[in-house]
């Protein structure tokens, strides 16, 4: 077995970014607690570590943001993906009901008219790139949809969103590109913002705008104040879009590569659901998250100190194979428990139900339409922490 010394894990290499997954099984195996060899970050692997780091909030804390290439203060740049309890709780309790799977249920129309419009365009027997054809637009259009964007403006969104995830190789620092996309993108849904106080809708960012609710450090209720509505806003804004597409265009590559599995959902719809859930853990968008560790905490004979960053590594832990059986396999009926594929604990990723939605409605969409459709060259794109394709061919047939 090679020593540890050799083992190279870099969440900004290409290479690693390209195919990840050898890199992680070594992780798992000789060093479930890795040293960054520039000394900047801890690194977990195996899906018990990561469940566990992922549940206690209190050792392992969001309020520097779940990144260390550009650290937060207590949710001031990326809201409550980046803030620890109390304050965590009341902002995502402004949302939480709008997100829940009754509410996306109620919004099955809308989600279908989206897909239909989009992939209905699509021709049998041509070939096309999934990513703007459709993989790209379904998510953004849900998303611009729900937050009341112009249709005018969500493909500039969308590459604002792209530009602000994009990193250069080997360079953990964000690079300009990423920093005056993140301002654009501010400047604009704050613009939106202004526009939605003098004439509200029933768009999320005027529920967001309109909520209130109990503060015990005023003790009182109070609304928002603008700065949280603006990065609440933002954050939904992003998150709603990149992942999705990812799940979209990952999913589809995953079952042309495993036919006998595609086949399975031709034939039988009704295991759509757990097919998304599959794509999810088998290629999945988030690979990983990061915390910062509020005591010393000592795990596999390794002392991590407070202060410490610990990167947890999502995409490791969905094929450690002390928890999967056959990991490298794309298994729709495997056996489902706890995934960490959304995070977990306090965290879990908000619009996990509207994810999954969007991605089911496609792969039925495809099934019924393009059941043997075939893949052609496909391209990933290098981005701080989602991994998924730029461009990806597809014959539909
Ligand atoms: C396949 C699609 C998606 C994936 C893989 C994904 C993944 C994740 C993950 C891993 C987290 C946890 C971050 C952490 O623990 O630090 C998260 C949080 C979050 N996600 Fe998603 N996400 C997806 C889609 C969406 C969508 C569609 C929305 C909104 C419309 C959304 C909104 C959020 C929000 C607001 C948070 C922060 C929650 C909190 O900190 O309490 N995500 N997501």
């Amino acid at each position: 077995m090679p020593a540890t010394s050799e083992l190279m894990y870099s969440p900004f290499s290409k290479a690693v970014f390209d195919d990840p997954y050898p890199v992680y099984r070594r992780l798992r195996n000789e060093a479930p607690v890795y040293r960054d060899p520039e000394d900047r970050w801890w690194v977990l692997s195996r899906f018990e570590d990561v469940a566990g780091a992922l549940r206690d909030w209190e050792t392992y804390s969001s309020k520097l943001g779940p990144a260390p290439e550009n650290p937060d203060d207590d949710g001031r740049k990326y809201s409550v993906i980046s803030m620890d309890p109390p304050r965590h709780d009341r902002i995502r309790g402004v949302l939480k009901g709008f997100f829940t799977p009754r509410a996306v249920a109620s919004l099955e129309g809308a989600l279908q008219s989206v897909v239909d419009h989009h992939l209905g365009r699509l021709k049998r027997g041509t070939t096309v790139d999934a990513m703007e054809a459709f993989a790209f637009a379904v998510p953004t259009d849900v998303i611009g949809d729900l937050l009341g964007v112009p249709q005018a403006d969500r493909e500039q969104l969308r590459v604002w969103w792209e530009a602000f995830l994009t990193r250069h190789e080997g360079e953990v620092a964000m690079p300009q590109s990423a920093i005056e996309a993140n301002r654009n993108i501010s400047a604009y849904i704050g613009d939106l913002i202004d526009r939605r106080r003098t004439d509200p809708g029933d768009d999320l960012i005027s529920i967001v705008l309109q909520a209130t609710f109990h503060d015990p450090e005023i003790g009182d209720d109070r609304s928002l104040t603008p700065h949280e509505v603006l990065m609440f806003c933002n954050l939904l804004s992003a998150a709603g879009s990149e992942t999705t597409q990812k799940l979209i265009s990952n999913g589809l590559v995953a079952l042309h590569d495993h036919p006998d599995q595609w086949q399975r959902i031709v034939s039988d719809h009704s295991v759509i659901p757990a097919a998304v859930n599959e794509a999810l853990r088998y290629d999945t968008p988030s690979h990983w998250v990061a915390r910062t560790l509020t005591r010393p905490v000592e795990l596999h004979g390794v002392t991590m100190d407070a202060g410490d960053w610990v990167l947890l590594l999502l995409g490791s832990a969905n094929r450690d194979e002390r928890r999967y059986d056959d990991p490298d396999r794309f298994i729709i009926e495997r056996p489902r428990g706890t995934d960490v594929y959304f995070g977990w604990g306090i965290h879990i990723c908000l619009g996990q139900w509207l994810a999954r939605r969007e991605a089911q409605m496609v792969f039925e969409y495809v099934a019924k339409n393009f059941p043997d459709y075939a893949i052609g060259a496909h391209e990933r794109v290098l981005t701080a922490t989602v991994r998924g394709y730029t461009s990806v061919e597809m014959t539909l047939r």
